[in-house]
């Protein structure tokens, strides 16, 4: 992870106050102990997502940026260009992303450029050009249409596409995806499906991807990373062993694809 540290003059009092008086979604590590208090575990995400360290040269399209976080970082890491798009977050009423994206992009001096694009609206044209690394992280899931989120992702795509997403039915070894009705996954009704892994790189073959990476899963739920990282927690209730027992059945995953 890089430091993204703040120009001017706003010195840690003042950074820390503006810092409190806003709701964030991504953790960022401003140097000095400063950080943003996101309730998204952004820097485990970083770690899984396999970016090169450096990214000189490169064009970056984020999309689906919320808070920027990872566009930032791209640029930290020498990307020549880089794009930001978002529409859902940067609409709702009452939600600070937009804001803290500009106000991030204004206290690092950043060149991040910006579009106000939702994924159906995804072209070259709407994010000028297409790019070396495309970013499509925590939106899959968000897809009523997968196959068509991810089609419109492979259209801005002339080298990578990273997707990071919330994978289910792991125990399934055919591809597989689990609907969530209504607000059944995460109270959160904007969430339709949890593919598994051989679900999403069927999608994104089919997207047009010839080349897809699939990394491990991991989790955020304390039970299933202790076991996917290969240790076996005591003392759990029957239940709970009977179930850990048949594998994860949920998790995160990221895949790097390439239409080649
Ligand atoms: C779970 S957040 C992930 C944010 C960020 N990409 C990350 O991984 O930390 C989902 C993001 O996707 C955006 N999103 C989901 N569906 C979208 C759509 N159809 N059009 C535009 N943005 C969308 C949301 O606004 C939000 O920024």
């Amino acid at each position: 992870m890089t430091t993204l540290r703040p120009h001017g003059n706003l010195d840690g009092a003042a950074l820390a106050q503006e810092i409190a008086s806003r709701t964030w979604f991504h953790t960022f590590d401003l140097g000095d102990g400063v950080h943003t208090p996101g309730y998204d575990d952004t820097l485990t995400k970083l770690e899984h997502l396999h970016l090169p360290p450096d990214l000189k040269g490169q064009t970056v399209l984020d999309i689906g940026s919320y808070d920027g976080f990872f566009a930032f970082e791209c640029e930290a890491r020498g990307a020549e260009r880089v794009m930001a798009t978002d529409r859902w977050c940067w609409e709702w009423p009452g939600c600070d992303a937009r804001r803290n994206f500009d106000w991030m992009r204004d206290i690092l001096a950043s060149k991040v450029e910006d579009r106000l694009v939702s994924v159906e609206e995804l072209s070259p044209e709407a994010v000028d050009g297409t790019y070396d690394v495309v970013l499509f992280l925590g939106v899959l899931y968000h897809a009523p249409d997968p196959l068509g989120y991810l089609r419109r992702a492979r259209a801005v795509t002339k080298g990578t596409l990273v997707v990071e997403t919330l994978v289910d039915l792991l125990d399934v070894d055919v591809p597989a995806a689990a609907y969530y009705p209504g607000a059944s996954m995460n109270n959160d009704a904007s969430n339709h499906w949890g593919p598994n892994p051989a679900a999403v790189e069927g999608l994104l073959h089919d997207a047009g991807f010839g080349h897809v990476r699939r990394f491990d899963p991991w989790s955020s739920n304390p039970t299933w990373a202790l076991y996917l990282d290969g240790n076996r927690p005591r003392r759990l209730s029957r239940r709970v062993r009977e179930r850990l027992d048949k594998g994860p059945r949920s998790g995160r995953m990221v895949f790097h694809a390439t239409p080649t």
